[in-house]
């Protein structure tokens, strides 16, 4: 098997008397595409906001590569190597296509967290490069809210993949998308991570993407992982049928 490249160990956390994140205990390794499965309030995003810094737990560990990150803010976890997406998209609906990226691109480098300013040293290259990756070029100055919305998502996704990160967290990339544009969609993003050879996580609802997409899948129930495992076997585990599928 690859290096372990997240881990978590008795991640925990509640909201008033909701145990969102119960314990868990997690592990992924390199080069795995990996799907979070899981009813709405099973804690998907809280595990994701944990995992990215946007959540401190209120006990147990996060480590990338093996080093402790519990609790580092999300600019210094993304500087790490993960970078995430967002089930609205966070994009800068004023600004071309082009700009979004730039923008993401600064933001990373600037220290001082200057909200929405393009760095000058920022690299272009990596940024028209990505365009090109993710099927926006043609786009690129556009202004981001006349993208319809499953280009929304990837232009989303685009300002993750600008920081070269080694793993991506995509939280409900599909949501909101229409059925037809939604394999483009998964087809376009897969593509772009195999060629950057990006590990993934992506929470979805839609099991026939999962089915497709995810090399291993993890189905959360009240803030527990179920069933964890090969795609087929998950999705064949009574309690997941019960819970996640049929619920
Ligand atoms: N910031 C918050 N304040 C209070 N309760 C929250 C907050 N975030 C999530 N929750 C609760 O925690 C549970 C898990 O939520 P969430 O992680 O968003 O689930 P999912 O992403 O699987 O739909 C839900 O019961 C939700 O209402
Ligand atoms: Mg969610």
């Amino acid at each position: 098997m690859n290096p372990i490249l997240l881990k978590t160990t008795g991640l925990s956390l509640s909201f008033g008397g909701i145990s969102a994140c119960d314990g868990i205990d997690f592990e992924l390794a390199e080069g795995e595409r990996l799907a979070i499965v899981g009813q709405n309030g099973a804690g998907k995003t809280t595990f994701v906001n944990i995992c990215t810094g946007y959540l401190k737990p209120s006990a147990g560990h996060v480590y990338l590569d093996g080093e402790d990150i519990t609790g580092l803010s999300p600019r210094k976890i993304t500087r790490r190597g993960v970078a995430r997406s967002f089930q609205i998209p966070q994009i800068f609906t004023e600004h071309t296509v082009r700009e979004c990226l730039l923008i993401a691109a600064s933001a990373r480098r600037d220290k001082l967290g200057f909200f929405r300013s393009i760095d000058r040293s920022v690299d272009v290259a990596s940024v028209d490069e990505t365009l090109k990756l993710v099927q926006l070029a043609e786009r690129s100055h556009l202004q981001a809210r006349l993208l319809p919305e499953g280009q929304r998502k990837l232009l989303d996704v685009a300002m993750a993949l600008v920081l070269n990160p080694r793993l991506l967290i995509m939280d409900e990339p599909t949501s909101g998308v229409s059925s037809e544009e939604k394999h483009e969609l998964m087809e376009t993003l897969m593509k772009a991570l195999s060629e950057r050879k990006v590990t993934s996580i992506f929470v979805e609802h839609d099991f026939e993407i999962v089915e497709r997409y995810a090399t291993r899948i993890a189905a959360w129930i009240s803030g527990k992982i179920a069933a964890d495992g090969p795609p087929k076997k998950v999705l064949e585990n009574p309690e997941v049928i019960r819970n996640v599928i049929g619920g």
